[in-house]
């Protein structure tokens, strides 16, 4: 059957002007909802959920494990997990998302063991998963590598339960992070993590378990320790995920690379420190509200240097967007990958539109100043895919965009929104 392909098209060099509302934080609800599995007594409300491809998925998954799962609104689930077993999931839904891997520390955190297919994920070089068995080896987990009908899985076992342990991280991991606090709640005494991711969605998963009755401490530090308690005394509860700084920022870029104006409202200015004072380096005017930031470029962009890392440093999720703001500013700018190997993938998209980037390894060389030409691209993954729309908003003309779908991962409403802020942007299908 041949796939009803969408693209999107967008008639550029139009300025963004207007406000619009940022939703829950994709990368914050998925580690919240896996999480879940871990309450045996009453209901979660996750509440604010973004409505994105990621959360339908992972709403999926828990269920294929016998979670209840009822959408009682767009941004709103109530998950009862009191019925879920250990078992294969889907190797089709598994394969869709990297946050999969989640499962394993869910898992083992409740039944003391688990078992999952290897993960899927936009691909920017390898994605390994060894810091997450280095942290449940740690836990006294047995972690080894099987083969079923569905492929490669994981599978972690223990002797009747995790032990509370000093987990090290050599390097930061976020998704590490979140597994070995899924897998330490419910461990037989106390869990230190050194080295942790502090990225605000490791925060709000702390919060988030400490509403069921958990004792996560530190979250958002380096160091986070964890106090095991009874799976029985864990209890449902209600939760609103917080604002995610990775559209937020993707659209305060999208407002500067326009020279355009827009309030963007429902966010939390702290977590978007590092962004907003990269932009205004680079001349754009960020004025912060309480729950929101006006974005305006009263004068020149210009060119600047960045390295993205680990929170709060500029996140990596944010450097396809900053590579396009880098190619209509003055001057050239140096844009360095400090998290992943190989996530300059998008550049030849960009070369298409007339960007003049020069990529060695993990550093970026951008020529800014010339005008982006509209062109018919591919969105490579989520955050390539959102830059590639910011390229087609500042070009002059016309640009298609395909494998849509990426950007439905993580970017709700992405259309609309953009529209209620005056672009020229449409959802068609391939064949029209
Ligand atoms: C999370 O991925 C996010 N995904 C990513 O966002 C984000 O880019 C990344 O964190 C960094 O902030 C979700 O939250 C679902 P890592 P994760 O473990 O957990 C290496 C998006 O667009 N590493 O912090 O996979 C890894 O290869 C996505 O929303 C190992 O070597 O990131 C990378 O180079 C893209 N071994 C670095 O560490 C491991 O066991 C950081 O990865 C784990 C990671």
């Amino acid at each position: 059957m041949v796939k009803n392909m969408k693209k999107l098209v967008i008639n550029g060099a139009k300025p963004l002007v207007g406000e619009i509302e940022i939703g829950g934080m994709k990368n914050g609800a998925l580690p919240i909802i896996f999480a879940s599995l871990l309450i045996t007594k009453g209901t979660c409300t996750l509440e604010n959920l973004p409505a994105v491809k990621d959360i339908d998925l992972s709403l999926e998954i828990i269920e294929s494990l016998g979670a209840k799962v009822e959408r009682t609104d767009k941004h709103t689930a109530v998950i009862d997990a009191s019925g879920v077993s250990v078992k294969e999931p889907p190797a089709a839904l598994v394969r869709k998302m990297r946050a999969s891997y989640y499962l394993l520390g869910a898992e083992l955190g409740r039944f003391g063991t688990a078992v999952v297919q290897y993960p899927g994920g936009c691909d920017f070089g390898g994605r390994p998963i060894d810091r997450h068995i280095k942290g449940f080896e740690f836990l006294g987990a047995k972690v080894t590598e099987t083969f079923s009908e569905s492929g490669k899985c994981v599978r972690a076992t223990t002797d009747g339960g995790v032990v509370g342990a000093n987990v090290f991280f050599d390097d930061v991991s976020v998704g590490a992070t979140v597994n070995v606090m899924l897998a330490a709640v419910c461990a037989k005494g106390v869990t230190v993590i050194e080295n942790a991711a502090r990225e605000p969605h490791v925060v709000d998963l702390a919060n988030f378990l400490n509403t069921c009755g958990a004792q996560v401490f530190g979250a958002g530090t380096p160091t986070i320790k964890i106090t095991g308690v009874d799976k029985s005394e864990l209890h449902g509860s209600t939760y609103a995920v917080a604002p995610d700084m990775i559209e937020a920022g993707t659209y305060m870029v999208a407002a500067a690379a326009t020279r355009g104006n827009v309030l963007i409202k429902n966010v939390i200015p702290k977590h978007l420190e590092a962004t907003s004072t990269k932009l205004e380096e680079m001349g754009v005017k960020i004025v912060e509200n309480d729950d929101s930031v006006q974005v305006s470029v009263p004068g020149e962009l210009s060119a600047t240097n960045m390295k993205t890392l680990p929170y709060p440093g500029i996140p990596t999720d944010m450097q396809p967007q900053f590579c396009v703001l880098m190619c209509v500013a003055n001057g050239v700018s140096r844009l360095v990958e400090g998290v992943f190997d190989n996530r300059f993938q998008y550049v030849d998209q960009l070369r298409r539109m007339g960007a003049n980037i020069e990529v060695n390894g993990k550093v970026a060389t951008i020529s800014g100043g010339s005008p982006l030409y509209g062109a018919a691209v591919s969105a490579l993954d989520l955050r390539a895919g959102a830059a590639m729309v910011i390229a087609g908003l500042c070009a002059n003309g016309k640009t298609e965009i395909d494998n849509v779908n990426y950007i439905n991962r993580g970017y709700e409403d992405i259309v609309e929104k953009l529209r209620a802020l005056g672009a020229d942007i449409s959802l068609i299908n391939e064949e029209d």
